[in-house]
C-alpha cells in the first residue's frame, strides 16, 4: 500500500463540514466549524476532529502535521452532472441546446472513438477538476465504450471516486454517434462488469436524453436499470423549451418528459436528472416520490438561455436536489463560481440562497444526492478524507473584503461570489495531496 496511505497525519487549519442539510435559514447546528481545528487522517480515511488545543496533545508522538493556518479545510466539493468529453467544447457560442449539441458537442464527441484522445483529455479533464477542488463527480462518456475505460483508467490512477457511464443514443444524432438497443445495453454490461464497485469506482446507465434513444433502446435501459440495482442512472430533462416539446411530438402518449423515463422504470434512487427546469407540480411530486435526483446546473442554464431553475420550489416539493456544472454547456469547472451563478438564479426567482446551504449543497447534499454519503461528503469518523483547502485571501480584492466579514457566513459568501480556482489552495485524496497550488505550505513531520 501506498506509504502515505498507511500512515497517520494531522492537518490543522480552520475546519468546516457539515452534519445536514441547514435548510433556507442556515442553521448553525447543522455544521461544525472549528477556527482552529485539527483533522486526524490514517489510512485515507478521517479518524478524528476537534479543536486543536484539544485534539493535538492527545496524539501519538512524532505524527506528522500540516499547518494550513489562515485556511479553511472543508470536504472536497461534489459535481453532480459533467460530460469529460466536452472539456474542448466549453465556451462555444452562439446557440441554444439543440443545435449546439449538433454543431459542436457531436463533432467533439465523435474523436472519443480514438482511446489515445480520450485517454488524454481524461488526464486534462480530471487535473482540473482537482485544481478546483472537485473530489468526486458524476460523469458522462460518449457513446464509444472505450470513452468509459479510458476515463475509469485515468481516475483509478488517481484513487478518485467517480461514477461515469458511456452514452445510449441511436437515433436522431449523427450516424457515427449512434448504438443500438443491443449493442448499446450489451457494452453498458460488460462496462458494469469490468467497472463497478473496482476500488473507487461506480457506473452510471447513461441514456443521453429521450430525444437521442428509442423506445427499443429506454426498455433496454429499464432493463439494465433491474439487472443492476446498484448503478446509477444519468441522463438529462426538461432543460430547454424547444427539447421539452420535441419529446412530446415522440412520446404523444406520455403525460409530460418526465413521464417518459418513469415509464421505462428509470427513476429511482441514485438515478440523477440534469436540468429539471421545466417540470410541473405534479413532476416535481414524482421526482420526490422516486427518490431521483434533480442536478442543477446554474451555468449551464444562463449560458445556454436554457432558463432557471426553481431551487425553492424543488426543495419545497421534496426532490433531492444537486449542484453541478454540465460542463462543457457550463462555463466553468469551479463549485465557487457555480454557486454564485446559483445564487444569481435563485435572485431572479424571488428565493434567497444561504452561504450555509450553499457549501452545505456543493459537500454533503450533493453526496446524499449520489447515495455516496457513507463514503464521502463530511469529516465524520471512517468518512474518506477527500479534501480541500481554501484560501480565504486568493486575491487582493477577497482579503480585502474579508477584512469586514464579521461572520462564517459572510465569509462563505464573499467566496461563493468572488472565489474561483485561484481560491483552492489544495486538494487532497484520501488524504493524499494531489495539487498545490504553490508549495508554501509548512509541514513539519
Ligand atoms: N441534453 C442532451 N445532451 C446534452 C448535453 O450534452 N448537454 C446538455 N447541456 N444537455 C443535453
Ligand atoms: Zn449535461
Amino acid at each position: 500500500m501506498n506509504a502515505s496511505l498507511s500512515s497517520r497525519h494531522a492537518f490543522r487549519g480552520s475546519v468546516l463540514h457539515f452534519l445536514s442539510d441547514p435548510g433556507e435559514g442556515g442553521a448553525p447546528h447543522a455544521c461544525e466549524f472549528f477556527e482552529d481545528g485539527l483533522m486526524l487522517v490514517e489510512n485515507g480515511l478521517v479518524v478524528a476532529l476537534g479543536y486543536y488545543s484539544e485534539l493535538y496533545p492527545t496524539l501519538p508522538a512524532g505524527t506528522p502535521l500540516t499547518d494550513y493556518n489562515g485556511k479553511l479545510i472543508m470536504p472536497g466539493f461534489i459535481d453532480t452532472h459533467i460530460h469529460y468529453p466536452q472539456t474542448d467544447v466549453i465556451a462555444s457560442p452562439g446557440t441554444q441546446l439543440l443545435d449546439w449539441l449538433e454543431r459542436y458537442t457531436f463533432p467533439a464527441e465523435r474523436r472519443f472513438d480514438d482511446i489515445g484522445h480520450a485517454t488524454e483529455v481524461a488526464e486534462f479533464f480530471v487535473d482540473e477538476l482537482l485544481r478546483n477542488g472537485t473530489t468526486t463527480a458524476l460523469v458522462f462518456g460518449t457513446v464509444h465504450r472505450q470513452s468509459i475505460d479510458a476515463f475509469f483508467t485515468v481516475a483509478a490512477q488517481r484513487n478518485l471516486r467517480m461514477v461515469a457511464g458511456k452514452v445510449l443514443m441511436d437515433r436522431n444524432c449523427p450516424e457515427f454517434l449512434r448504438d443500438t438497443p443491443d449493442s448499446g445495453f450489451a457494452d453498458s454490461a460488460a462496462l458494469i462488469e469490468r467497472w463497478h464497485g473496482q476500488g473507487r469506482l461506480g457506473y452510471a446507465i447513461t441514456p443521453r436524453f429521450a430525444i437521442t434513444s428509442s423506445e427499443a433502446q429506454l426498455a433496454r435501459a429499464g432493463e439494465l436499470a433491474q439487472a443492476y440495482p446498484n448503478v446509477h442512472i444519468h441522463s438529462h430533462l426538461a432543460e430547454n423549451t424547444a427539447e421539452v416539446a420535441w419529446v412530446a411530438e415522440l412520446f404523444p402518449d406520455s403525460r409530460s418528459y418526465l413521464d417518459v423515463y418513469d415509464h421505462y422504470g428509470l427513476l429511482r434512487e441514485r438515478a440523477v436528472y440534469a436540468h429539471c427546469v421545466h417540470l410541473d407540480e405534479a413532476d416535481r411530486r414524482r421526482m420526490a416520490d422516486s427518490g431521483a435526483t434533480a442536478a442543477f446546473c446554474p451555468t449551464s442554464n444562463l449560458f445556454l438561455g436554457s432558463g432557471l431553475f426553481d431551487l425553492a420550489g424543488s426543495r419545497d416539493a421534496g426532490m433531492r436536489v444537486g449542484l453541478a456544472t454540465d460542463v462543457g454547456g457550463g462555463t466553468s469547472f469551479n463549485m465557487l463560481q457555480t454557486l454564485g451563478e446559483s445564487y444569481k438564479v435563485a435572485q431572479l426567482r424571488g428565493y434567497t440562497l444561504s452561504p450555509l446551504l450553499a457549501f452545505y449543497m456543493i459537500t454533503l447534499g450533493n453526496a446524499i444526492a449520489l447515495g455516496l454519503d457513507s463514503h464521502i461528503g463530511n469529516f465524520a469518523a471512517g468518512k474518506e478524507a477527500d479534501f480541500v483547502v481554501l484560501d480565504p485571501a486568493s486575491t487582493p480584492l477577497i482579503a480585502r473584503r474579508m477584512e469586514s466579514a464579521a461572520t462564517l457566513a459572510e465569509r462563505l459568501f464573499i467566496l461563493m461570489m468572488l472565489g474561483d480556482d485561484r481560491a483552492i489552495a489544495a486538494t487532497y485524496i484520501r488524504g493524499k495531496s494531489e495539487y498545490h497550488r504553490n508549495q508554501q505550505v509548512i509541514s513539519n513531520a
